[in-house]
């Protein structure tokens, strides 16, 4: 078990590290957080402790059965009609116990995101007196997590209530069979029976919890694997460069289109300029005018539609993105300290 969250955190922090910019784009940082951290946690330490408890109550439960039936034969269609009717109990439930796990999981994402990206903007939400807007956004964010919450916890406990009800009637019955079948079998046996029937009934309850409890847990499964089935940003066909390329700096941009998104229309629309080696350059535009998405067409985090962007006379399209960034350096506009050299 402990390798096989290994596996699944291993296999979706490599996809993670390697997916393309438009997923960091879509899924803020407080949800990737969470999968990394709640849903890592709920594999590594719940699963299988609540799979422990499963499996023990289940055999409690089932040896019960058996030795009861053993007793009383007949006890078998006891044992059939009260599985049938937690069997009900339990569809019923566990399609709204699984989905307000996953509610619950998707609102602590938001919240998380929210106190995130409010702890890494404090300056600017200092700055423009927006602190009551924040606190009110994430009491909000609070209440929605505790809704989610709470819901589960409502939903598991109307199933608990049905199977006590269910248990209990189980446990009279065999109390009845018990008094009725009086002197036709030993008093130690029947008092044998009587016990374990009557310890199975309150089983029943704790082993329904546990199932629907692993269940829901397993949405974090669900939840990691999904990031296992990412899209990564392939290199077909690269080229090998030579070490210190680009030793020059020309760059051209050839009939250049650049779109985020395939549903979105084109942010660069066929843009061709040149830049000598070892000329200095600035651009200028106002804002949203595409100066960074030259920018992210030279990095390669998005991909052309058209066109075609050459560095010292070598087509980037035809060189693996991990040489193409290694090779450049860029300072970003958000300000952001590196221990180490630029390149
Ligand atoms: N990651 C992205 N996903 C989708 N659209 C984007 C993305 N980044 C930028 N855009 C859009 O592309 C256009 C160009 O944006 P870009 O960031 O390149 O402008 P800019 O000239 O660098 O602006 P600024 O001076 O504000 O930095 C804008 O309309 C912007 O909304
Ligand atoms: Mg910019």
């Amino acid at each position: 078990m402990v390798r096989a969250s290994v596996n699944l955190h291993n296999n979706a922090v490599g996809k993670v590290m390697n997916a393309p910019m438009q997923f960091f784009d879509a899924n803020p940082p407080g949800r990737i957080i969470n999968r990394f951290s709640r849903d890592i946690e709920n594999v590594d330490v719940f699963i299988p402790l609540t799979l422990d408890n499963l499996l023990r109550i289940l055999i409690l439960v089932v040896v019960s059965f058996i030795s009861t039936v053993f007793n009383f034969p007949l006890y078998i269609l006891m044992v059939l009609s009260a599985g049938i009717y937690l069997s009900v109990i339990n569809v019923i439930a566990s399609v709204s116990i699984r989905n307000f796990k996953r509610l619950e999981n998707i609102v602590r994402s938001s919240l998380l995101s929210h106190v995130t990206t409010s702890c890494n903007g404090l300056n600017t939400i200092t700055v423009y007196g927006q602190e009551k807007n924040f606190i009110d956004g994430c009491n909000q964010y609070s209440d929605d997590t505790t809704v989610g919450l709470l819901l589960y916890s409502a939903c598991v406990r109307w199933m608990g209530l049905r199977m006590d009800i269910g248990g209990s009637l189980m446990a009279i019955v065999t109390t009845i069979v018990v008094l009725a079948t009086k002197g036709s079998i030993s008093p130690a046996l029947s008092s044998l029976s009587l016990t374990l029937s009557i310890n199975a009934a309150s089983l029943i309850q704790f082993l329904a919890r546990m199932v629907n409890e692993t269940e829901a847990k397993f949405t974090s499964v669900e939840r990691i694997h999904e990031y296992e089935n990412l899209k990564i940003e392939d290199d077909e066909d690269t080229i090998q460069v030579e070490d210190k390329w680009p030793n020059q700096g020309g760059v051209v941009f050839s009939d250049v289109v650049l779109r985020y998104r395939t549903d979105m229309d084109p942010v660069l629309h066929g843009i061709n300029f040149k830049i000598q080696p070892r000329q200095k350059v600035g651009i200028v535009g106002r804002t949203g005018a595409g100066k960074s998405s030259l920018v992210s067409a030279l990095y390669r985090l998005a991909d052309l539609s058209a066109g075609h962007v050459f560095i010292d006379d070598v087509n980037i399209r035809t060189v693996s993105r991990k040489t193409l960034r290694t090779n450049l350096s860029s300072i970003p506009q958000d300000p952001i300290l590196y221990a180490g050299t630029l390149r």
